[in-house]
């Protein structure tokens, strides 16, 4: 994982819920990844998740303080990922 992925995913505990590959209260990094978000789709989401795109999982809590910038980064590590 990049260091500023990694900066950001302290910033906001992300990692509290998502692991790269494994499930933990949320799905995992690859399995967001293969929804291929936009920097600004992934940002709405993060700011007002739509729980029903999940329905296997909890709701995720909104992080209302997600910047776009931020969203920027995740979005283009996770378009990275190959399937
Ligand atoms: C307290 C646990 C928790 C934290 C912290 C958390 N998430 Fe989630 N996240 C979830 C759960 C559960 C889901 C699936 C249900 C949902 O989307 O509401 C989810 C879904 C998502 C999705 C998929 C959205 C969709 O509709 O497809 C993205 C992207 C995401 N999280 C990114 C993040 C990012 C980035 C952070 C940190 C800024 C973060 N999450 C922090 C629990 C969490």
């Amino acid at each position: 994982m990049p260091a500023e992925v990694r900066r950001i995913m302290g910033k906001y505990a992300c990692s509290t819920c998502h692991a790269p590959e494994v499930r933990l209260i949320g799905p995992s990094w690859r399995e967001m990844a293969r929804r291929r978000y936009t920097p600004k789709q992934l940002a709405t989401l993060v700011r007002k998740p739509q729980p029903g795109n999940w329905p296997d999982y909890p709701p995720m809590q909104p992080i209302p303080t997600f910047t776009n910038a931020d969203a920027k980064i995740i979005a283009d590590w996770l378009n990275q990922f190959k399937d």
